[in-house]
């Protein structure tokens, strides 16, 4: 119970590693906000966190939005009196369009970035003030992409690892830590319908440990992140990947 008398906010928590970060924060004694713009699916994520005992409340989020951000903020600290955690794991990924950065229609790009990119930033600036006074942290969702020329979605990771280590930086001396995790192919809904089984099965056969990742694989890196047992670890963004890259 690591995370007794904590406050903890996942976005887009209502599938996927999102949910599984949830569920694993709760199961550590963490009350914790699933933040989702997908209501059916926010709802039902708290709904069974409580059935199994443990402690979650349902906030509609769009993280592109700035005031929808802050009611976050706001719902969190009247529910729960504080915020501890922010997990900006939100992204559109499933369902995502495929195009290159020459074809992508300009609005569908614009909007991919506010909630990919501009999304961890706004939650960060809204959650901000509750943060610092409870020497809080935060773990962004970024993705091996970020290394990979993936397009858009790459640039949006890319951008995702310079805001953590920038927020790193201005959050540090107020006691914050801000880190991300880059998890490699992950077997979620999303990956199986956004990633054709071909390139699947081609990435696979250059990884060390050849095998897609679980949503069990990346969780335990966040509740580290998260967890005094990384008091002095900021700005890192931590692989999860089965050594898919190998940066030098
Ligand atoms: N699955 C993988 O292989 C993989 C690998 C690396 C990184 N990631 C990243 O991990 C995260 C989760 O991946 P997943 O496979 O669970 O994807 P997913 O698409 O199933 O989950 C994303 C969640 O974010 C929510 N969301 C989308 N737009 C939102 C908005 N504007 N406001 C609030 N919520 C919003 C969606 O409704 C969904 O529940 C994403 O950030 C993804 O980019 C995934």
């Amino acid at each position: 119970m690591r995370f007794e008398n904590k406050v903890s906010i996942v976005t887009g928590a209502g599938q996927g590693i999102g949910e599984a970060y949830a569920k694993a924060l709760a199961s550590e004694g963490a009350r914790v906000v699933v933040a989702e713009i997908n209501e059916d699916q926010g709802r039902r994520v708290a709904t069974e966190i409580g059935e199994s005992g443990g402690e979650a409340t349902f906030v509609a989020v769009d993280v592109a939005d700035e005031a929808s951000t802050r009611a976050l903020a706001d719902a969190t600290i009247s529910a729960y009196g504080g915020i501890d955690h922010l997990v900006n794991n939100a992204a559109i990924y499933h369902g995502m369009k495929m195009a290159g950065l020459l074809g992508i229609e300009w609005d569908y790009y614009k909007r991919f970035m506010d909630v990919n990119m501009h999304g961890a930033l706004l939650c960060a600036r809204a959650c901000a003030a509750s943060l610092v006074e409870r020497k809080g942290a935060i773990v962004n969702q970024s993705s091996t992409a970020a290394w990979m020329a993936a397009g858009y979605y790459g640039i949006a990771k890319l951008a995702l690892n310079g805001i953590t280590q920038s927020l790193a930086r201005e959050f540090g001396g107020q006691g914050v830590r801000v880190n991300a995790i880059a998890p490699g192919p992950t077997d979620t809904e999303a990956t199986r319908k956004v990633v054709p089984e071909f390139i699947k099965d081609q990435i696979l056969s250059q990884m060390p440990l050849s095998r897609m990742g679980t949503v069990d694989d990346i969780v335990g890196a966040c509740l580290f992140l998260l967890s005094d047992d990384a008091s002095w670890i900021t700005g890192q963004i931590i692989q999860v990947d089965g050594g898919q890259l190998m940066r030098p």
